[in-house]
């Protein structure tokens, strides 16, 4: 408490399609998480790119088990723009992540357009140069062709993929 008022912790956002989550994101969720006070992932329900490979629940699964330990994260989902999301959720801040100077272009229209319909700053985070070259989309490629992503996704994803890859061969 602070003359009477209660303070309240910076809530932070980070928004993605987490299909599937990567150690990527991970570090970027563990950065963020020492830098807010609460961390909210939010998964989108349907991303505008292509129908995801993980169902919702699948991604929810996958996040919740990477983050488990970290006790100022929680997980949710959303659905529309990530604009009325954050209004809604009285997030002070948008977080994402950034791993080569490419990203930047995208992010940058991303981040204006979410601050001229909500209000809301998007603050960026260098990934780990480790994982520069990690996208969910080359992590599935790799791994439904028979390649190694052990060192690329959290063990639970990992564990996830080959039930899914199993589980489309049996098709
Ligand atoms: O992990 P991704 O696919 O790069 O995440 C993209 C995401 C979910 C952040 C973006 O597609 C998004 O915000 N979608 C919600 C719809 C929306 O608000 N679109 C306008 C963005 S400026």
């Amino acid at each position: 408490m602070t003359n009477g008022k209660l303070m309240r912790v910076t809530r932070a956002v980070y928004p993605g399609s987490f299909d599937p989550p990567t150690n990527g994101h991970l570090d970027v969720i563990e950065r963020a998480a020492r830098c807010f006070g609460e961390l909210v992932v939010a998964i989108v329900v349907n991303p505008q790119k292509r129908a995801p490979m993980f169902s919702l629940e699948e991604r929810e699964q996958m996040l919740q088990a990477s983050v488990a330990s970290l006790e100022n994260v929680r997980v949710e989902h959303f659905r529309g723009l990530l604009a009325d999301y954050v209004r809604a959720l009285e997030a002070d801040v948008i977080v994402k992540g950034l791993r080569v100077v490419s990203d930047f272009e995208s992010e940058m229209s991303a981040a204006l357009m979410n601050r001229a319909l909500s209000d809301v700053d998007t603050l960026f985070l260098m990934s780990d140069q480790r994982y520069s070259f990690v996208s969910s989309s080359l992590v599935k490629e790799v791994f439904f062709l028979g390649g190694d992503v052990a060192a690329l996704v959290p063990e639970p994803v990992l564990r996830v993929m080959a039930e899914k890859r199993t589980h489309l061969q049996r098709r």
